[in-house]
C-alpha cells in the first residue's frame, strides 16, 4: 500500500472564508480529519438539512460517523467549551467519544488565561489587537515561554499542577492592576469540562497520524483562521498567536513536509476582516453595508460587525506563496449577485510608492482597483458550471490568470448543495 497523504484546506485570507462547510463538502474523500492550529477563537459553521451547527475546537468531519477526527498539539483547548460543544453534538445524536482524539500535547485555556486576555488588550487601548477574548494569545505565550499546562497534564496531579500556574497568572493581574474579575462559576464548569475530558481518547495523535499515513489513509488538516492572521505571516501584531499557514500543518500535528499533498486554499469573492489591523480594501460605503447584510458577516464566535471589502489580489497572491496552494475555492460568490460593477485590488498604494508585493508593514496603504462588470444574476440555484453567467467565468478568469492558480470549487450558497465543482480552463 503506498503512503498515504495529508492535504490541507486553509483560509487564506482573514479567515470567516466558509472552511467549515468545504470540510463537511470533503470528508467523505477522507479516512481523518484533523485540525492543528487555533483553538475556540474559530467557529466554523456547517448547515445541513436545515440544521446549523458551529464548530469550534472539533474537527468538520465529526458528522460523518466512519471518521477519525484529531485535535492535533497544535491547538489550544478550553475544556468548559469543549464540553459544550461536544455536548450538543452528542444530544443531536453524534457519536463523539470513541471518534474524536486529543492531543496530550495541545495546551490547556485556563479560566485564566481568558482574564489575561481582556487585562492585556485592556492595558493596549486604542492599539487593541481585537482578540476574541478566549485566551488564544496568553495560552500560546505560555506554550512558548515553556510554562504552560497541556491535555497530558490532566491524566496525574492535575489540581496541583492547575493551582501552582493560576497563582502565577493571578499574581500577573495584580501586577497589572486588573483585579476586576470573578472566575468562581467559570472555573466550576471548567473542572466539570477537564472531567468530561478524561472521558475522550488523549492520545499521542502525531503517532496515531504517522501509521495512518504508512497505511495509505487520506488525512485532511483543516485549518483554522486564515494566512493575513498567522503569527509570522499576517499582519502583525494585529494577528492570532499561532501558525495557520501550511507549515503549521506539520508542526501542528507531527507531520513530515513530504506527507503533504493538496493544498486548498479557501477566500471569498470578496474580502471581510473581524478585530483591528490594516485593511486596504475596507469600504467605509454604502457598498461595504451591502457586501455585510447579503453576506451576513458578523462573527460567528463573537457577533461582531465584519469589516467588508472588495478581493485582494495582493494578499492572495502573497498567501498562495506561503502555503502552495494547489487549488482555490472561491466562496460566497452569490454575495456578489446584485453588483453592478466588481472592484479587485491589484496593488497597493502610498506615499507616491505603489507595489503588488505585501509590503512590511501594511498600515496605511491604500487599494489600487481594477473594475470588473458584474454578472448581476441569481446563482443560488445553479448546480453546474455550465450555467454560470459569462461575467462571473470571466471573473473566475481573471483570477486564475493573476494568481496562477486554478479556481476547482465554486460556492453559491450556504448549503452544502450549494458547492459546484468546476473544470479549470474552461
Ligand atoms: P485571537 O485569536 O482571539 O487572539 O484574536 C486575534 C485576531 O484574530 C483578532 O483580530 C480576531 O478577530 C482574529 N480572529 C481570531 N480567530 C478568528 C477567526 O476564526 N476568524 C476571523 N478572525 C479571527
Amino acid at each position: 500500500m503506498g503512503k498515504g497523504k495529508v492535504d490541507a484546506l486553509l483560509g487564506i485570507v482573514f479567515g470567516d472564508e466558509g472552511k467549515g462547510k468545504v470540510v463537511d463538502v470533503f470528508t467523505p474523500r477522507y479516512d481523518v480529519v484533523a485540525r492543528f492550529a487555533g483553538g475556540p477563537n474559530a467557529g466554523h459553521t456547517i448547515i445541513f438539512d436545515g440544521k446549523k451547527f458551529v464548530l469550534r475546537s472539533i474537527p468538520s468531519g465529526i458528522f460523518d460517523e466512519g471518521k477519525l477526527n484529531i485535535i492535533g498539539n497544535g491547538c489550544v483547548i478550553a475544556p468548559d467549551l469543549f464540553m459544550q460543544e461536544a455536548k450538543e453534538l452528542e444530544e443531536a445524536g453524534y457519536d463523539l467519544k470513541s471518534r474524536l482524539h486529543i492531543s496530550k500535547r495541545a495546551h490547556l485555556i485556563l479560566p485564566t488565561h481568558r482574564v489575561l486576555d481582556r487585562a492585556y488588550e485592556a492595558a493596549k487601548g486604542k492599539n487593541k489587537v481585537g482578540t476574541t477574548g478566549k485566551g488564544i494569545g496568553p495560552t500560546y505565550s505560555e506554550k512558548a515561554s515553556r510554562t504552560g499546562l497541556r491535555v497530558g497534564d490532566i491524566l496525574e496531579n492535575f489540581q496541583e499542577k492547575y493551582d501552582t500556574l493560576k497563582a502565577r497568572h493571578e499574581q500577573t493581574l495584580r501586577d497589572l492592576d486588573y483585579t476586576d474579575y470573578d472566575i468562581t462559576e467559570e472555573e466550576k464548569l471548567w473542572m466539570q469540562g477537564i472531567d468530561y475530558m478524561r472521558q475522550f481518547p488523549l492520545t499521542d495523535t502525531e503517532i496515531e497520524l504517522g501509521k495512518a499515513i504508512a497505511e495509505g489513509k487520506k488525512v485532511l488538516a483543516e485549518g483554522a483562521q486564515g494566512t493575513m492572521l498567522d503569527i509570522d505571516h499576517g499582519t502583525y501584531p494585529f494577528v492570532s498567536s499561532s501558525n495557520t499557514v501550511c507549515g503549521g500543518v506539520c508542526t501542528g500535528l507531527g507531520v513530515a513536509p513530504n506527507a503533504i499533498g493538496e493544498v486548498f486554499g479557501i477566500f471569498k469573492a470578496y474580502s471581510t476582516r473581524v478585530g483591528s489591523g490594516p485593511f486596504p480594501v475596507e469600504l467605509f460605503d454604502e457598498t461595504g453595508d451591502k457586501i455585510r447584510e447579503i453576506g451576513h458577516e458578523y462573527g460567528a464566535v463573537t457577533g461582531r460587525n465584519r469589516r467588508c471589502g472588495w478581493l485582494d489580489l495582493v494578499a492572495l497572491r502573497y498567501a498562495i506563496m506561503i502555503n502552495g496552494v494547489t487549488q482555490l475555492i472561491m466562496m460566497k460568490s452569490d454575495v456578489l449577485d446584485t453588483f453592478a460593477e466588481i472592484k479587485v485590488c491589484t496593488a497597493y498604494t502610498k506615499n507616491g510608492v505603489t507595489t503588488d508585493q505585501m509590503p512590511f508593514d501594511t498600515e496605511g496603504w491604500q487599494a489600487v482597483y481594477e473594475t470588473l462588470p458584474g454578472w448581476q444574476t441569481d446563482l443560488t440555484g445553479m448546480t453546474s458550471e455550465s450555467q454560470f453567467p459569462k461575467q462571473l467565468r470571466d471573473y473566475i478568469a481573471y483570477i486564475e490568470k493573476a494568481t496562477g492558480t486554478p479556481i476547482t470549487i465554486v460556492s453559491v450558497g450556504p448549503d452544502r448543495a450549494q458547492t459546484i465543482t468546476r473544470q479549470p480552463g474552461n
